[in-house]
């Protein structure tokens, strides 16, 4: 320090110089550096301030420390004002680097767009669907929950009739024990479709149906079951079998044939199984039919002097599991997408 100078020159001069470094620094880590060296141990105010104790005059001893004082409140107001322009102005470039384009992102997003997918039963059934009404059929559906009479009694089978244990059966509690079940089929929206549309009828039914059952790798509690109901005047059997071999063709392609098999249930009379054919020569069970006996015309409010009819159902959850390849029923109801996302 020049020693030609006053004190109070002194002063200013350091104020002076302070003021112009901080608002020269050029970043806060800048200010940082040029801050330590004003007030740090080589700074020009420490040497001031100890020069101080060399003024003989208390009073004017006293004038300088003010001064010196308000000098580095004037330095600190310098300080925080060029920090508070230097914060804003990194503030603005970190923005400015962060910035992400939208429309990048908008063109990546499309690219790598995922849609959904239905669930496997789902779309089985859909083709079912599509198949029969491309036959002439019409879709109904029925309730999941369903009354002793739909499910068992009206399709011939009274109380206690033995063919009940052909269904492992899920009860609802209520009033009368064991008269609200989980239907164990959808064959009882055959009774509701005769007692609500007139004949002649071609239904097909898909939905929900429900049993006892422990899941394993071919079963679950819970499956999906399409019926198919026709009434008409002077049905045979040869419809029902013709009508099993065009939708066999329709759905599963011109490779394949059907076959039906003598077998029992209580509402056909006669009743059978039906099997497909692949092209390799091997066959796959799919479900059972049978012209609709006359006891289950007569609980749908139809006289079987004057209609007749075949009626067929099967499980819509084997096929999907046979046409997909899956092993294992339950991973299609394990609810991860990326089972669902295999088959499109
Ligand atoms: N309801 C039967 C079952 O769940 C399947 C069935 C057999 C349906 C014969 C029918 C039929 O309509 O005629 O096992």
């Amino acid at each position: 320090m020049a020693s030609d100078l006053t004190p109070q020159q002194q002063v200013a001069h350091a104020l002076a110089d302070g003021v112009a470094r901080i608002q020269a620094a050029a970043s806060s880590d800048d200010l940082k550096a040029v801050l330590a060296g004003l007030t740090g141990k080589k700074g020009s105010f420490v040497a001031i301030r100890s020069s101080l104790g060399k003024v003989a005059d208390i009073e004017e001893r006293k004038a300088l420390g003010q001064l010196v004082n308000e000098a580095m409140a004037e330095l600190d107001v310098a300080t925080q004002a060029r920090a508070k322009a230097l914060r804003a102005g990194e503030f603005a470039t970190q923005i400015e680097a962060d910035r992400v384009d939208l429309t990048e992102l908008a063109m990546s997003a499309r690219a790598s767009r995922r849609r959904g997918r239905m669930h496997l039963v789902t779309q089985a059934t859909e083709r079912l669907e599509d198949v029969f009404i491309g036959l002439g059929f019409q879709i109904a559906e029925g309730p999941e929950v369903e009354t002793d009479f739909y499910n068992f009694e009206a399709l011939n089978m009274p109380p206690s009739h033995p063919a009940r244990s052909m269904w492992d059966t899920l009860f609802i509690e209520s009033d009368v024990e064991g008269s609200v079940v989980l239907r164990t089929h959808t064959s009882p929206v055959q009774i509701r479709v005769m007692q609500e549309w007139p004949p002649p009828i071609y239904a097909v039914m898909p939905g929900r149906v429900f049993r006892k059952e422990t899941p394993d790798a071919t079963h679950m509690p819970v499956f999906h079951q399409i019926e198919g109901l026709v009434i008409d005047r002077g049905i045979t059997f040869a419809d029902l079998a013709g009508t099993i071999e065009s939708f066999t063709k329709a759905f599963f392609g011109p490779g394949f044939t059907s076959r039906l098999r003598p077998s029992y249930f209580p509402f056909t009379e006669p009743s059978a199984e039906f099997d497909i054919r692949r092209p390799d020569g091997s066959w796959i069970e799919l479900g059972g039919c049978g012209m609709v006996h006359p006891h289950v015309l007569r609980a749908g409010g139809l006289d079987p002097n004057e209609w007749s009819g075949f009626a067929f159902g099967f499980g819509i959850d084997r096929m999907a599991k046979e046409r997909h390849g899956v092993e294992d029923l339950r991973d299609m109801y394990s609810d991860d997408v990326r089972f669902t996302e295999q088959f499109s």
